[in-house]
């Protein structure tokens, strides 16, 4: 699958392999990738890289939190741009992720075009409709008796509050949960069948610009069309908040409740101190960091003694960060209350996710609804669970409850 060349400046003994695309899927993939510690150094160079779409080029991959972040708030040194690899994949001729494939001064421009609007008190105004959403996909799961809740909820519930979001119809849903699958769940051996969700999505994204352009309305679609932007980076902010928002929601939510989900003590105690929910969730997801980013250097550099040449990839593992030893006491423990819990999973630094406010309401709401309305559950034959890469999540998981 991968045909790589090792670059001369990487040392032998910095070359190391951490093959996602070969662990097996019913692994506990996050147990592996905290293994990463005491295995490999906090940075080597994987010959098997994680982000590459293309399959043929090697990158560096930094385990450590510290590092991580450094490199995170360094963007002179580590640029972001064309860091998603669609441009790559598809020649578009533009990068397409707005704005995560920008470095400053685009990025802190077109960034403030929506952070107002994704502020904890203009998201606020979206919990009742969340409330709404969850209650009748939590309703149809009452009504079967049993979830397999990925179908069920996972997928459809964050993507309804996307298009809720943006102003577009929710018929659409399952439409664009199937572009989502082939776009971020990578196939090595069908590349074109992410080629071509791009293009359909990019198409859609601008046929919405159409729509508002004719028709405003009080939605995300005309705050894009009104901007003062050009076309590419009106389409690719659409782009990146169609990406950014569904399928990192319905991959966390696939851990947090099979985390919930085995753990009836904790079910009975997020009952009883509703209010503990939040902070639950900020340490699932520490357990469960589940993006991997990257960044190209941008000049010749050493970094905590390793050679990094400009243009090497440098690979984020968000997953180790939140995991990492020295930065969080007893890594593997979860403490419900942890205090601080600057985890990894919303990333760091000027790129840190804008929709983390509107993403932690989705998921609370949605476990509150849950545990109000279904009696202790428990996730069916957890030993079977497969795990996908990408953004980890899991490809299904089965929920019963009597
Ligand atoms: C649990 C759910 C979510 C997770 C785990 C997550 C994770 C992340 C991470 C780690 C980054 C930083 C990427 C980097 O630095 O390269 C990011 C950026 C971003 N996220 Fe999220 N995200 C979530 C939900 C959302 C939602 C609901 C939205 C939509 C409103 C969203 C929109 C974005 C955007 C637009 C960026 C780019 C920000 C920038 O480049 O300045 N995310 N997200």
């Amino acid at each position: 699958m991968f045909n790589v060349t090792i670059p001369e400046h990487v040392p032998e003994e910095l070359v190391r392999s951490f093959n996602v695309f070969e662990i097996p899927p019913t692994a506990d993939i996050f147990a592996e990738i905290s293994k990463l510690h005491e295995s490999h150094p906090p940075i080597y160079y994987n010959s098997t890289p994680q982000l590459d779409r293309t399959f043929s080029r090697g990158a560096w991959q930094v385990t450590s939190m510290e590092y991580i972040q450094e490199i995170m708030r360094t963007p002179d040194d580590f640029s972001s741009v064309g860091i998603s690899g669609f441009n790559e994949l598809i020649q578009l001729g533009y990068e397409l992720m707005i704005p995560v494939d920008t470095d400053p001064p685009v990025h802190g421009e077109v960034r403030g075009l929506i952070r107002e609007q994704l502020q904890p008190n203009n998201v606020a105004k979206l919990a009742d409709g969340i409330r709404e959403l969850s209650q009748e996909v939590v309703q149809k799961c009452v009504a079967q008796g049993s979830s397999e809740f990925v179908k069920d909820v996972a997928s459809i519930f964050p993507t309804q509050i996307f298009l809720l979001l943006m102003g577009m119809p929710m018929e659409e849903a399952e439409q664009f949960l199937e572009w989502e699958a082939d776009l971020l769940q990578p196939d090595p051996n069908n590349i074109e069948k992410s080629r071509d969700a791009i293009r359909k999505i990019v198409a859609r994204v601008q046929q919405g610009f159409e729509e508002r352009r004719a028709d405003p309305q009080d939605d995300f679609l005309t705050l894009l069309v009104n901007a003062d932007l050009t076309e590419e980076l009106r389409t690719g902010l659409g782009f990146n908040l169609f990406v950014g928002g569904l399928d990192t929601v319905m991959n966390q939510l696939t851990w947090v409740f099979k985390y919930i989900g085995e753990r009836p003590e904790l079910q009975q105690q997020l009952r009883g101190n509703p209010e503990l929910i939040a902070s639950s969730l900020e340490e699932i997801m520490r357990l469960h960091s589940v993006l991997t980013t990257r960044r190209f250097v941008t000049r010749d550099m050493d970094f905590h003694g390793v050679s990094f040449k400009k243009g090497d990839s440098v690979e984020l593992l968000m997953a180790a960060g939140s995991l990492d030893g020295n930065a969080f006491e007893n890594p593997h423990e979860a403490d419900l209350e942890r205090k601080p819990n600057r985890h990894m999973g919303f990333g760091w630094g000027p790129h840190m996710c804008i929709g983390m406010h509107l993403a932690r309401l989705e998921m609370r709401i949605l476990v509150e609804e849950w545990l109000q309305a279904i009696p202790q559950f428990s996730v069916v034959r957890p030993e079977e669970l497969e795990f996908h890469v990408g953004i980890w999540g899991l490809n299904s998981l089965p929920l019963s409850w009597d």
